[in-house]
């Protein structure tokens, strides 16, 4: 976008930022771990900007940042632990897994279909400052292309990111350098998801009980970013439809589809592959949830956005364990 995004994080730098975020736009700012690519969470085709700009394989859940306890509490449902954690460690380094809230409004691209939301208060008081003005949860993986190392340094983004984003907020180089500790708090036992800042003694400490090693489960490798669960609908997807079955429900995509007297939603009528992308995992599961036996999907053009969606179709349409 601009030749230069990067401006140093002045309180007028963070209003627009807001400001950029609330029209849908990408914005990169500082936290205390590393830099962040942020998009509104709440709006479903900014969020599919971010999986382009980073040019993801697949659409791994995202963590939503929001400002503190109450806004936390308006996404998700945090039980007397979820209270305990954030206590001692909000704001600050540590990402809490729990269940999505029922009126919770981020876009269903942005936690991959599951019925969990990753949440974090950020500590850096630039990061807080933007997500108050924001007013909506904003969510934000690091701010470097798939595969290259996080962002620690506004120049790091600008390498990596710099065409993509509507400004990169400055504040020098971050604190931690390495990404927040993401805890899984949706079962009995709270699992460890990827270790980070925050000391996993220290929030054992809290819970006083030990957490769960990933390790060793081959269904959750413990490497970041290596999650492997999934939204899987109960109904069977048949991927590469030409035209729907008597009984099966239809995924379309783009403009030309088949008749169909059946249950059909249209991930694009348009073709539009960032539209396709926010629509898709709330589509699959209304289809799904019209007890059909099976979904038959309509092909996506596989460039661009249009692999991650076919990573995540081919993985919904896989034999189920
Ligand atoms: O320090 C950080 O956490 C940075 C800064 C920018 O806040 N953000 C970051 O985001 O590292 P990202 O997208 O690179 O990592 C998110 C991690 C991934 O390992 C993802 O699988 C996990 O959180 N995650 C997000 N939502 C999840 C969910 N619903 N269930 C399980 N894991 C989830
Ligand atoms: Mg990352």
């Amino acid at each position: 976008m601009s030749a230069n995004p990067i401006v140093p994080a002045s309180d007028a730098a963070i209003a627009a930022a807001a400001a950029a975020l609330r029209a849908g736009k990408l914005v990169a700012f500082p936290t205390e771990t590393v830099y962040g690519l942020g998009a509104d969470a709440t709006n479903g085709a900014a969020v599919a900007g971010i999986y382009e700009a980073k040019g993801r394989p697949r659409f791994n859940p995202l963590i939503s940042h929001v400002d503190g306890v109450a806004a936390a509490a308006a996404i998700a449902v945090l039980d007397s632990r979820a209270q305990a954690l954030a206590a001692a460690f909000w704001p600050g380094p540590l990402t809490m897994v729990l269940p999505r809230s029922a009126d919770c409004p981020v876009s269903e691209l942005a936690t991959a279909g599951l019925d969990s939301i990753a949440v974090r208060v950020p500590s850096h008081p630039v990061a807080l400052a933007l997500l108050t003005a924001v007013g909506r949860p904003v969510v934000a993986p690091s701010a470097n292309r798939s595969g290259r190392v996080s962002a620690t340094t506004a120049e790091h983004v600008a390498t990596d990111l710099g065409d993509r984003v509507a400004l990169i907020l400055d504040s020098g180089p971050t604190e931690h350098g390495v990404e927040s500790t993401v805890i899984d708090l949706t079962a009995s036992r709270v699992r460890l998801l990827r270790p980070g800042a925050a000391a996993a003694d220290s929030i054992e400490r809290v819970l006083a009980s030990p957490l769960v090693r990933s390790e060793g489960d081959r269904h959750r490798p413990n490497a970041p970013g290596q999650l492997e669960s999934h939204y899987a609908p109960q109904a069977l997807v048949r991927l590469d439809a030409a035209a729907p079955r008597p009984g099966e429900a239809l995924l379309a995509f783009g403009p030309l589809v088949p008749r169909h007297d059946g249950p059909m939603l249209n991930l694009s009528a348009a073709g539009d592959l960032r539209e396709a992308a926010a629509n898709l995992f709330s589509a699959l599961r209304k289809l799904d949830a019209t007890g059909v036996s099976c979904i038959a999907v309509m092909p996506v053009a596989d460039a661009g956005l249009g692999e991650a969606i076919n990573d995540r179709l081919r993985r919904a349409a896989a034999p189920r364990p």
